[in-house]
């Protein structure tokens, strides 16, 4: 697991990228995938599975509870124990760093007659587990953590559990899919009410693996999932799109580098996620969508990025649960554009792997950018298309894609910069350098 020892870096101004690239599979896909695949009754088969070591976290849990996983030529293959067919796991549930392995386990968990203990690293020892407790105990089930709600957190279950009707009160698609987990062995109709619309990647996969699972949407756009327990989920092959989070770091990179053209193929366009896509063509990026098609039930493009002149705008608060994960690398672009960028409503970002305004406030200013953090977002001054002074050593604080965000910063720095720590990649981006260099042609 990376944190054990840091790993510095330096990342200077490169020349213009260029080329064709792949970005390892969608994260939250990619859990989904195996947590729907091991609840299943027969063998399912996942190609693109991101082998980040989130995912490996979530498969190592799912092992411990009974699954049999295995991976041979790139291909992941998952004998299911069925819903409701969990087993009692023999030794706590290591989840790293990765939040989204927790939420959704204890979901699972909550549902079956077993008890499980989780716990993590520094970063997500301190995120908020009680979004996910609180509703869950309606169903019965039982939670004990440390006094803040967070990690170590031990969960026992209850079978049978009571469904429950629950409307979230933070948009967060984890809160939403660890509900609708626990509802799959629930006998009866647990209902999820969501005002604002989150990633519904739960949602298509379980109506994929059979579930009886509804979605309305009412003139407001607040949307109602009810799902049918005790739910039968049948195996299915799943072929994992392009993560488009983890795309947008190469596309950034290519619309704030003169001279860069960048294809990144077969990259996820799920209108839950492309929030960042259409916010960089709202400042003016030159991006061009081809062989658009769908994947596994999820909409999927190639996207070209040429170096854009980029202008400062203000992002919609209701366009942020779209883009969420990928504020980090937009304010990097922002302060790459001519002109003031202002985001609102993002109080969410202070308690993912890392408090991301905080961070990213505090190293985009040491490489000189002109920003003004808010409690609920940013205000940055771009520096119309000039390189930043750079010359600063910036902390990554155990949170992937800060690390990301500000390597690709450092290619429009004078004086480069120094990342304290990159080990955090290895999370959702293996290869995340190894790309870069090529784009670069070194
Ligand atoms: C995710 C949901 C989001 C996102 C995270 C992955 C998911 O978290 O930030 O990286 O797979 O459901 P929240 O639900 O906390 O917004």
């Amino acid at each position: 697991m990376h944190g054990a020892k840091p790993i510095p870096k330096s990342f200077a101004a490169s020349g213009p990228l260029r080329g064709i690239v792949r970005v390892p599979g969608d994260k939250s896909i990619s859990h989904r995938a195996l947590m729907f695949a091991a609840l299943a009754v027969g063998e399912s088969r996942i190609t693109g599975l991101l082998e980040g070591e989130d995912v490996l976290a979530t498969a190592a849990a799912l092992r411990a509870m009974g699954a049999d996983i295995v991976r041979a030529d790139g291909t992941w293959t998952v004998h299911g124990v069925g819903v409701g067919g969990l087993m009692q796991p023999e030794t706590a549930l290591d989840m790293g760093n990765s939040g989204t392995s927790t939420r959704l386990l204890m979901g699972l968990v909550a549902s079956h007659p077993i008890t499980a203990t989780f716990t993590g690293d520094a970063s997500l020892s301190q995120r908020p587990m009680g979004r996910v407790s609180d509703p869950l105990s309606l169903t019965g089930a039982e939670f004990g953590a440390s006094p803040l709600g967070t990690l170590p957190l031990m969960v026992r279950g209850i079978c049978p559990a009571v469904p429950i009707s629950y409307r979230l009160p933070v948009a967060s698609a984890q809160v939403k899919s660890a509900v609708l987990l626990a509802g799959l062995n629930t006998p009866g109709i647990t209902e999820v009410i969501e005002p604002v619309p989150t990633r519904d990647h739960s949602e298509r996969m379980l109506k994929g693996f059979g579930a009886d699972l509804s979605v309305e949407t009412d003139a407001e756009g607040v949307r109602t999932i009810r799902l049918m327990g005790e739910a039968e989920l049948k195996p299915q092959d799943i072929d994992v799109p392009g993560d488009p989070s983890s795309a947008a770091f190469p596309i950034v990179a290519a619309l704030i580098t003169p001279g860069s053209e960048v294809t990144v193929m077969n990259v996820g366009m799920n209108p839950t996620r492309t929030g960042i896509y259409k916010m960089l063509e709202a400042m003016g990026a030159g991006l061009t969508y081809r062989n658009e098609r769908e994947v596994g039930g999820e909409p999927v493009a190639d996207i070209t990025a040429k170096h854009s002149a980029l202008k400062g705008i203000t992002v919609p608060p209701e366009v942020a649960p779209s883009m969420i994960d990928e504020f980090p690398i937009f304010f990097v672009a922002a302060a790459m554009a001519e002109g003031t960028t202002t985001a609102s409503g993002l109080e969410e970002l202070r308690v993912k792997e890392s408090d991301r305004l905080a961070f990213m406030a505090a190293g985009l200013t040491a490489i000189g950018a002109k920003v003004e953090e808010r409690e609920d977002g940013l205000t940055i001054e771009g520096n119309s298309g000039k390189p930043l002074t750079g010359g600063a050593m910036v902390v990554s604080a155990l949170d992937h894609r800060i690390a990301m965000s500000f390597a690709i910063a450092g290619l429009a720095t004078e004086g480069g910069l120094q990342i304290d720590d990159m080990s955090p990649v290895a999370t959702s981006f293996p290869g995340f350098e190894d790309m870069l260099s090529e784009l670069a042609g070194k």
